[in-house]
C-alpha cells in the first residue's frame, strides 16, 4: 500500500500539461471494439488505472491491444466474447459503455453491473430505457446487465434526466442501428462530443453533439480509425485550483479554454487573475481569495467533479461560500477529512456551508473517493506542516502521476509505501 506525505505551505509555480480526459478516453476504448474492420489507433490516453482495467477487459474479450506511452493500437476485429462479467467490469463505472458497444455491433451483449465511486445512487434506468427504444430486450439477471436485440431501430428518445452515460451508451447503439435515432435532453459534456466525434471518424452519422439533440443516421458496420482524445477538464479544473489554492503562477497547458468557463469564472469571482490563450490558462493568485457560492450543473455549468477540489480551497477563502450539489445526492465525503486538518464545513442535505479558515494544518487522512483525494491533495499542499494521504487506489484511477505533475510545480509530495 502507497501513501503520499505532502509538506505543504509552499506557493506553486511553472508549466503543467495536461492528460487526455479520462471521462472520454473511457467511453471511446469501449467504442473501439464497434470496429469490424481495420485497427484503432487512439492517442493521448492518460495513464491511469481506470484505463488500464478496460483494457483488460476488451482483451478478456479477444481484443488485441498494443500499448506504446499514451497511444494504443485496439484490434476487435477478432473479438471472441460478448460476455463481460470479471472483477475489473465491476470495478469501474465506465464499463456500462460495452453495453451499448457490444449491442450495436453484435446485437446482444452481458455486461455485469459496473462500479465506481460511491457518491449516491447511481441507476441505469436511463439507458435501459434508450436500449429498449432501440428494440432491444433488456433483463437483470444474477448481477448482469443482459441485452439482445434481432435488430436495432432508431427511435425519438426523450431523456427524464440528463446523463452523461445514457446520452454515450445509447448513441453507441444507435450508431449501427437501421434508420434515425433522435435523442433529446442529452448531456453537452466535451467528452459526448468527443465519444461522437470518434465514433464519425469510424464511419457514423452523428449530428448535434453538444448541443442538447443528437440526430444519429445508424450506418451499417464502423471501422477503425486514428484519433486523439482530448485534454481533459476535469484534471485541468484540478490544477487550476490548486494553483488558486496555494498561490503562485501555474501555466496549465494542452487545454481547451472553452471547457473550463464555469471554473475561470468563479476564480476570477474568487479574485485570483485568469489568462487564456489558444490552448492553456494561466492562473495566478496572490492572497487570500474571497468566499463564493458554487452550484454544480451539468455542462456547461460547474461541473461536479471539480466539486470536491473546489471545497478545498474554500476552506481557506475569506468569509462564508455555500456549495450546492444538484447532480450527486453524496459527494461530501472528503468533509469529515477535510475538517481533520481545521475546515469549518457543515453538511446540510445537498448543501455544504463553507466558513473559510486563515489556516489548514496537516494530518492523516484518506482519499474517500476519486476527486475527494484530488481535494485531500490540494489540502494537503495548502496546509501547515505534513499530511499523509491513504487509499490511493481511488485517485490512481482517474488522475495521471498526480504527485509528478504537482513536483514540477515546486511542492514537496511524495509517494512512498505504508
Ligand atoms: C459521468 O458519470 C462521469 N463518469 C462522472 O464522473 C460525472 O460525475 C457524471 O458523469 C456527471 O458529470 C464517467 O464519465 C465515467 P450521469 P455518469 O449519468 O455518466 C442520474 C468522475 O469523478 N441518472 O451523467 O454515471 C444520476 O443518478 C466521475 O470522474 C439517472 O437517474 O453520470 C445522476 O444524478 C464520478 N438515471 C445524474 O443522472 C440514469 O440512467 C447524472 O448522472 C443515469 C443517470
Amino acid at each position: 500500500m502507497e501513501k503520499l506525505v505532502v509538506h505543504g505551505g509552499n506557493p506553486l509555480n511553472g508549466t503543467i500539461e495536461v492528460s487526455g480526459a479520462k471521462n472520454a478516453a473511457v467511453a471511446i476504448i469501449p467504442a473501439a471494439i464497434m470496429a469490424s474492420s481495420g485497427v484503432s489507433n487512439i492517442d493521448n490516453i492518460p495513464d491511469i488505472e481506470d484505463v488500464r482495467c478496460l483494457e483488460r477487459i476488451l482483451e478478456s474479450l479477444g481484443c488485441k491491444i498494443k500499448r506504446c506511452n499514451n497511444s494504443a493500437v485496439i484490434d476487435s476485429t477478432c473479438m471472441t466474447s460478448v460476455d463481460a462479467c470479471t472483477d475489473d467490469v465491476r470495478k469501474m463505472r465506465a464499463s456500462y459503455y460495452l453495453i451499448g458497444a457490444m449491442l450495436g455491433r453484435f446485437k446482444e451483449a452481458k455486461v455485469e453491473l459496473p462500479g465506481g465511486c460511491s457518491i449516491g445512487v447511481r441507476p441505469i434506468d436511463q439507458h435501459i430505457k434508450g436500449f429498449e427504444a432501440l428494440g432491444a430486450e433488456v433483463k437483470i439477471e444474477h448481477g448482469a446487465v443482459c441485452v439482445k436485440a434481432e435488430k436495432l431501430v432508431g427511435a425519438n428518445i426523450f431523456f427524464d434526466v440528463v446523463s452523461v452515460g445514457a446520452t454515450i451508451n445509447v448513441m453507441l447503439a444507435a450508431a449501427l442501428a437501421e434508420g434515425t435515432t433522435i435523442l433529446e435532453n442529452v448531456a453537452r459534456e466535451p467528452h459526448v462530443v468527443d465519444v461522437a466525434n470518434f465514433l464519425n471518424t469510424m464511419g457514423a452519422n452523428i449530428k448535434g453533439a453538444g448541443t442538447d439533440v443528437i440526430r444519429i443516421t445508424g450506418v451499417k458496420e464502423l471501422h477503425g480509425c486514428d484519433y486523439s482524445v482530448i485534454p481533459d477538464q476535469i484534471e485541468a479544473g484540478t490544477f487550476m485550483i490548486a494553483a488558486a489554492a496555494c498561490g503562485g503562477r501555474v501555466k496549465i497547458d494542452n487545454i481547451i479554454p472553452k471547457h473550463l468557463e464555469s471554473i475561470t469564472a468563479k476564480l476570477i469571482e474568487m479574485g485570483a487573475e485568469v489568462i487564456e490563450d489558444e490552448d492553456s490558462i494561466t492562473v495566478v493568485s496572490k492572497g487570500r481569495l474571497k468566499a463564493v457560492n458554487v452550484k454544480t450543473l451539468p455542462y456547461p455549468g460547474f461541473p461536479t467533479d471539480v466539486q470536491q477540489p473546489m471545497s478545498a480551497l474554500l476552506c481557506i477563502a475569506e468569509g462564508r461560500s455555500i456549495i450546492n450539489e444538484s447532480i450527486w445526492e453524496c459527494r461530501y465525503k472528503h468533509v469529515d477529512e477535510l475538517k481533520k486538518m481545521g475546515a469549518d464545513i457543515k453538511v446540510e442535505g445537498r448543501s455544504a456551508i463553507i466558513d473559510g479558515v486563515s489556516k489548514l494544518t496537516g494530518a492523516v487522512v484518506k482519499a474517500t473517493d476519486l476527486r475527494a483525494g484530488a481535494a485531500m491533495v490540494i489540502a494537503g499542499l495548502i496546509a501547515e506542516g505534513v499530511s499523509e494521504i491513504h487509499n490511493l487506489d481511488h485517485i490512481d484511477r482517474g488522475y495521471p502521476k498526480i504527485e509528478e505533475k504537482f513536483r514540477v510545480l515546486g511542492a514537496h509530495i511524495d509517494r512512498v509505501e505504508e
